[in-house]
């Protein structure tokens, strides 16, 4: 057999240890699928005194060193973010080696321009473990899928979250608490912002739209809302409605050459496939013209499941090296049109306190009217010191008039406070 393939690893921390470790465990599975070695011969870091499982002779922290060595011939970029990252998967494959990249915020933003840089050199760009760590959802949709108009995805992609809201759903814990726990188990991270706030969701999701529709989604355009201001109350009154609420990544297809991405929570119905999906697992559900609906779920981060993901992209540059097919990567096109959410129509959960006094719940219903949204649901109870709690489902109301509609109602002498908006999926 000939020589081993000579992998450069930029960062080694859970998701290198991951795909190390699968290396060591399965080595010889993998060698006889590749038909060749894999040798990961150097690795970058940033801190050279860290304990590490390998010999301190595979370490160096001249991450361009790696980039720029003949003798590598695949750089696997594990270090996240854009900095240095974009720099260094440019060089890499200026110096004409193929990429692996575990980086969902490089692709998202960059993953157009990489992608046509690595096809023009005829070398393989590969980001599997950049979206829903080891569920394989990026090679299903450049290839089994696509021969499908994708109507519609909807994804939970964010451990993190889901872990919290199924923390809150099952133990009446609230927000607060959850993501201690979820910090403490390791999940969260000190600064939530990138999971709970939707940004890590929203690079994944625009990734997918954009492998899905053929476009780069720009990720600027995709709207998002987090979790932050989801109550135990809100999840209860969406249990008594049959639904589980969700951090979601939707695509909607607009006409044949727009479509709509957004990221927020939403109500999903209990018999939706995605509502039985919990804590730190991630699933992608999409409805294609003709395959229908299909689900994918797993582990959607984590050293083994991310790990997994980074070695089945490595057996497949691998397999080209060794066959010639290098360079096969699917380009696509920067500037996908994105139609912003004002137009999409959904039902919405509304939770209202108000004075309880006559009238309250005639001047909201007024409002309702004048912006023809109907209410399908009500549920009202009085509280302490005069207030009362009311709650709305709505029947279908474009994004537009439902916000004219609160910003009224927001403002009524009756009502006290707006103490939650949430999107809802309609129920089949
Ligand atoms: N922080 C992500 C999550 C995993 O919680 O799902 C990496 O994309």
């Amino acid at each position: 057999m000939s020589q081993d393939i000579r992998i450069g690893m930029l960062g080694f921390g859970t998701v290198g240890t991951g795909t190390y470790r699968m290396l060591v465990d399965n080595r010889e599975a993998i060698t006889k699928k590749i038909g060749r070695g894999i040798d990961i011969a150097k690795i970058g870091i940033r801190d050279p005194k860290k304990e590490r499982a390998l010999d301190q002779s595979h370490f160096t922290t001249d991450l361009e060193s790696i980039v720029t060595d003949p003798s590598i011939d695949v750089v696997v970029e594990l270090i996240g973010g854009i900095d240095p990252a974009a720099d260094l998967v440019e060089k890499a494959l200026l110096n004409g080696k193929h990429v692996v990249t575990a980086n969902k915020e490089l692709i998202a933003k960059h993953g157009s321009r990489l992608v046509h840089l690595a096809k023009s050199k005829n070398l393989d760009l590969h980001y599997e473990a950049a979206v829903g760590g080891g569920i394989p959802l990026i090679q299903p949709l450049k290839h089994q899928l696509a021969g499908n108009d994708v109507i519609r995805m909807m994804g939970i992609l964010n451990g993190t979250s889901n872990y919290i809201l199924t923390k809150m759903e099952q133990e009446q814990a609230d927000f607060a608490d959850a993501l201690k726990e979820a910090q403490a188990a390791g999940y969260a991270e000190a600064d939530p912002t990138n999971d709970v706030d939707g940004i890590d969701t929203s690079y994944k999701i625009s990734i997918l739209a954009s492998i899905a529709f053929g476009k780069q989604v720009p990720v600027e355009n995709v709207f998002r809302e987090g979790i932050r201001n989801i109550g135990i109350t809100d999840i209860e009154y969406a249990r008594s409605w049959g639904y589980k609420i969700k951090l979601v990544g939707v695509v909607d297809a607009i006409g044949k050459d727009a479509v709509c991405v957004r990221v927020h929570p939403s109500m999903i119905p209990g018999d939706h496939p995605l509502a039985s999906v919990n804590g730190v697992y991630n699933a992608l559900w999409l409805h294609g013209d003709f395959v229908g609906d299909v689900m994918f779920s797993g582990r959607g981060a984590g050293s083994d499941p991310t790990g997994s993901a980074v070695m089945g992209d490595l057996i497949d540059v691998g397999r080209n090296i060794v066959g010639g097919g290098s360079g096969s990567a699917i380009p696509y096109e920067a500037g996908m049109k994105v139609v912003p959410i004002d137009d999409v129509h959904s039902s919405f959960y509304l939770r209202l306190r108000v004075k309880d006094r006559p009238k309250t719940l005639g001047q909201i219903s007024m409002v309702f009217g004048e912006y023809a949204i109907s209410i399908a649901e009500m549920q009202m109870k009085t509280l302490p010191d005069n207030l009362g709690e009311i709650v709305f489902l709505t029947h279908r109301a474009s994004e537009r008039s439902f916000a004219q509609a609160l910003r009224e109602v927001e403002n009524l002498e009756a009502v006290d406070q707006v103490a939650g908006v949430i999107r809802v999926e309609d129920k089949q």
